[in-house]
């Protein structure tokens, strides 16, 4: 039997490319989301994955969601922690809720998913963790001090849990991907993008989902168990970190 996936805000964007990527590696794929119902239906319709709704910040619904995956799917043995949302202001406008809604969900989020899965996957002595990071965890960006505080802080996560899954045959990896072509960068004021970001990306243009879903795909895999507790960067020469 195949082994199961679960990725996290799985049904658009980036996440979507995750999911169906790893539908085509032959895996049997869980995609969760948190509110949009009509781009989930539509992306189940179109790939078949199966959908489950519920907010990754929430510790309980994420104990009940994957309760559901369990009992309707299977173990989950790959965790791809994917969800993510901006709310970009300027240091000096940001309120308490965008920075809480950010950490909760960018953050605390792969705490409250990957507590849920982590003992099964100790038991059964093999797991996958791929945490989706982001450029701006790495080198900071302006307008978002609580996004790059999240991503900096998935960093951290995975070092230290990488080596706490090592004896148990477990590996924990972050992407940091760039800046990708999906509603989230395209939602940057279009002068900020065009004349900001994208001229100071070297291959000259925005990656791709799939770009980044190639990359979840080799983590995920049998192959990579040597491979635990690195950062994986993807973003078209704009940072090296
Ligand atoms: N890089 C360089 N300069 C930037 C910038 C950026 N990313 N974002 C804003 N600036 C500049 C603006 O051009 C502007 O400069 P000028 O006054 O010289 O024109 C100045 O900073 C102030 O910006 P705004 O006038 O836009 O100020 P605002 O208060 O109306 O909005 C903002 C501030 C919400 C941060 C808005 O500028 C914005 O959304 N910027 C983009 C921030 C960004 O890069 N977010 C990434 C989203 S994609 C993502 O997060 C995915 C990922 O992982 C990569």
């Amino acid at each position: 039997m195949s082994r199961v996936a679960l990725v996290t805000g799985g049904t658009r964007g980036i996440g979507a490319a995750i999911s169906v990527a790893l539908k085509n590696a032959g895996y049997r794929v869980a995609a969760n989301y948190a509110g949009n119902d009509e781009k989930a239906r539509a992306f189940h319709e179109a790939t078949g994955v199966p959908v489950f709704k519920w907010d990754v910040s929430d510790y309980a619904a994420c104990g009940e969601g994957i309760a559901r995956i369990e009992s309707e799917i299977g173990p989950v043995e790959i965790l791809v922690n994917n969800a993510g949302i901006t709310r970009d202001a300027m240091f000096h406008k940001m309120t308490p809720q965008q920075w809480h809604e950010v950490i909760n969900t960018n953050l605390t989020g792969l705490f409250n998913m990957t507590h849920q899965v982590w003992t099964g996957m100790r038991d059964r002595s093999f797991g996958r963790i791929v945490n989706i990071s982001s450029i701006n965890g790495q080198k900071g960006q302006m307008g978002q001090v609580n996004y790059s505080a999240a991503k900096a802080g998935d960093l951290g996560f995975t070092k230290a849990l990488a080596q706490e899954g090592a004896a148990k045959n477990i590996t924990v990896n972050a992407i940091c991907p760039g800046y990708i072509g999906t509603e989230m960068v395209l939602a940057v004021p279009e002068k900020v993008l065009n004349e900001r970001i994208i001229p100071q990306i070297p291959v000259g243009r925005l990656g791709e989902p799939e770009e980044i879903a190639r990359c979840v795909t080799f983590l995920a895999s049998d192959d990579a168990g040597f491979i635990t507790g690195s950062t994986l960067t993807a973003n078209g020469g704009q940072f090296f970190a």
